[in-house]
């Protein structure tokens, strides 16, 4: 017995030094102390022995059996730390590879010039107004003064999403809102997104517009013709010169549509300005005294002007852009031009 003793400390010193790792100790540990392990049946076994052996046996075999549990614990620890190190290193991060790079994001050159056009209006003391881009025929059209069978409400224009609901053509129909909620005097701007069924090189079905209204005692053409030069100046240059043409808006009477000289070609001719030396780029007029009863004014005291502009074609003017598509492709190498 004692041979035998001897002979499996000998073995399991040297089984632990072959581990390399801690699920081999582990197997080690079942092998010898699991329940069917070596040292448990021989432990088990002792109560076969004569007594006078089995007190030198068991004392043997359990001073075996410490030693084994002992190296079994250190070798583990020392295998586990080993893991762990390893583990680390091919952790560590390597500070000469080369980083992600982050773009910086700009404002879209749409906003940009929707904040330029905003600042030089709430510069001269009009407020910011917004309305639904989902509106109802009634603030679209009828309360614009627009007969019902008028040509813009058509299927081919106006994206209906019900008889009566609609995305809104344009901004016109905050002028209705932002009136049924306040009494002159009125002096202010709203800008937002508009929809038309309309698609090419100079149109998108989804465009933006700001949209003016002054409403007060004593409001002229004049002052309209004032304020337009003024935006104009601020936002082209004080060279850039300005010419109203009769037109004609259900809901302004007289209408004018306001051509710029061209910022391109200075008025000489070119592409842009298809050879005329002038660029359209706002409608306006006075409100119409139908509108302004339409939303309880006395339009015997109060008159008013309105305009309304597209801010995708004043930002492809100041940029040089010559394709409106451009600003929805949202192509990174376009848009990081701006700033
Ligand atoms: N709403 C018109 C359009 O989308 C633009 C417009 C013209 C707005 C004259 C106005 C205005 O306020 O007075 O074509």
């Amino acid at each position: 017995m004692k041979e035998k003793i001897d002979l499996l400390r000998r073995e399991t010193v040297e089984l632990i030094d072959r581990c390399s790792s801690p699920e081999d100790i582990e197997s080690l540990r079942i092998r010898y102390l699991g329940r069917k392990g070596e040292l448990s049946i021989i432990l088990r076994s002792l109560g076969a022995l004569p007594s006078d052996q089995r007190r030198v046996v068991g004392q043997a075999v359990n001073s075996l059996k410490e030693d084994f549990q002992r190296r079994l614990d250190s070798r583990r620890s020392s295998l586990e730390a080993k893991q762990e190190q390893q583990v680390l290193f091919s952790q560590t991060a390597d500070v000469t590879l080369p980083g992600v790079p982050h773009m910086r994001g700009r404002r879209h050159p749409i906003s940009l010039t929707m904040s330029c056009i905003a600042d030089i209006f709430t510069g001269l003391g009009f407020v910011v107004a917004e309305g639904p881009e989902v509106e109802t025929d009634y603030y679209n059209f009828a309360a614009l003064n627009f007969p019902a069978d008028h040509p813009a409400k058509d299927m081919q224009a106006t994206l209906y999403i019900t008889d009566d609901l609609l995305l809104r053509t344009h901004t016109s129909p905050v002028q209705i809102r932002v009136m049924e909620r306040q009494r002159p005097p009125v002096r202010c701007i709203m800008p937002g997104r508009v929809y038309r069924c309309d698609s090419d090189v100079s149109h998108s079905p989804m465009f933006h517009q700001v949209e003016g209204l002054l409403v007060d005692e004593g409001v002229s053409f004049g002052d309209l013709k004032g304020i337009l030069g003024f935006f104009v100046q601020r936002m082209f240059g004080s060279a850039t010169r300005l010419r109203f043409r009769p037109s004609f808006f259900p809901f302004t009477e007289p209408s004018a549509e306001i051509d710029i000289s061209c910022v391109i070609c200075s008025g000489k001719g070119c592409r842009v300005c298809k050879e005329t030396g002038w660029v359209e780029i706002l409608g306006a007029g006075m409100v119409h005294p139908a509108v302004l009863r339409g939303v309880g004014y006395d339009a015997e005291r109060y008159t008013g002007y309105a305009f309304g502009m597209g801010v995708e074609r004043i930002a492809m003017l100041r940029y040089r852009i010559d394709d409106i598509r451009l600003f929805f492709e949202n192509d990174v190498r376009f848009l990081e031009q701006f700033s």
